[in-house]
């Protein structure tokens, strides 16, 4: 990781974590854990069982899949401080172990996001980016879908734009299938 990378890392999570005593209060766009599992559990019945919450920091999007969809889901982030009841591995996540799962879900993973592609050139995907840890360059955010794309575009993986149902910018995701 480059030390830009590092610098925006700790300004996310300065930004977005906020703890407070014991209680933990989630920051960034309301309803985006609602949307995107929504999404998986209405668009994708049936063709999932197992989803790798990749970067799902506490742990949210794993719970409502868990718990309204019956999915097993669990976080893989390093962080290592999920909700109670919502499985997780407090590791950075790994492309090479995409197979043990049926989708790889990435909502703003920082910087997991260039695994999370990686994983996509195997394993269905739906990698929802924030910040750019893509690349050196500067990155506007459609720009930095576009980045990504392109990369999915040299790879044969089909992806479609989704904008999901939650306040943006950062609420556009790439929803894709490997090569066969
Ligand atoms: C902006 S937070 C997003 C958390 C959650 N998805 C949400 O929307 O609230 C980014 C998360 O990425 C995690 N992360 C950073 N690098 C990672 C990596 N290599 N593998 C897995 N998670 C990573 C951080 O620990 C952090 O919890």
């Amino acid at each position: 990781m480059s030390s830009k990378q590092r610098e925006l890392l700790a300004l996310c999570a300065r930004r977005r974590t906020a703890v407070t005593g014991r209680r933990r209060r989630f920051h960034g766009a309301p309803g985006r854990f609602e949307s995107v599992a929504t999404y998986i559990g209405e668009r994708l019945p049936g063709a999932v069982r197992y989803v790798a919450d990749v970067a799902g920091g506490q742990g949210m999007l794993s719970r409502l899949l868990r718990k309204r969809y019956n999915l097993e889901s669990e976080v893989v982030d390093p962080r290592g401080y999920t909700l109670k009841g919502v499985p997780g591995r407090a590791v950075c996540f790994d492309a090479a172990d995409a197979e043990y799962y049926d989708l790889i879900v990435g909502l703003h993973p920082d910087a997991a996001t260039r695994a999370i592609a990686t994983a996509a050139l195997v394993r269905p995907a739906i990698l929802i980016p924030c910040c750019n840890f893509w690349s050196e360059e500067k990155l506007g955010q459609r720009e930095l879908l576009d980045a990504i794309e392109a990369m999915y575009v040299a790879h044969g993986v089909s992806c479609e734009r989704v904008r999901f149902d939650f306040p943006g910018p950062k609420n556009v995701g790439l929803v894709s299938t490997p090569p066969r």
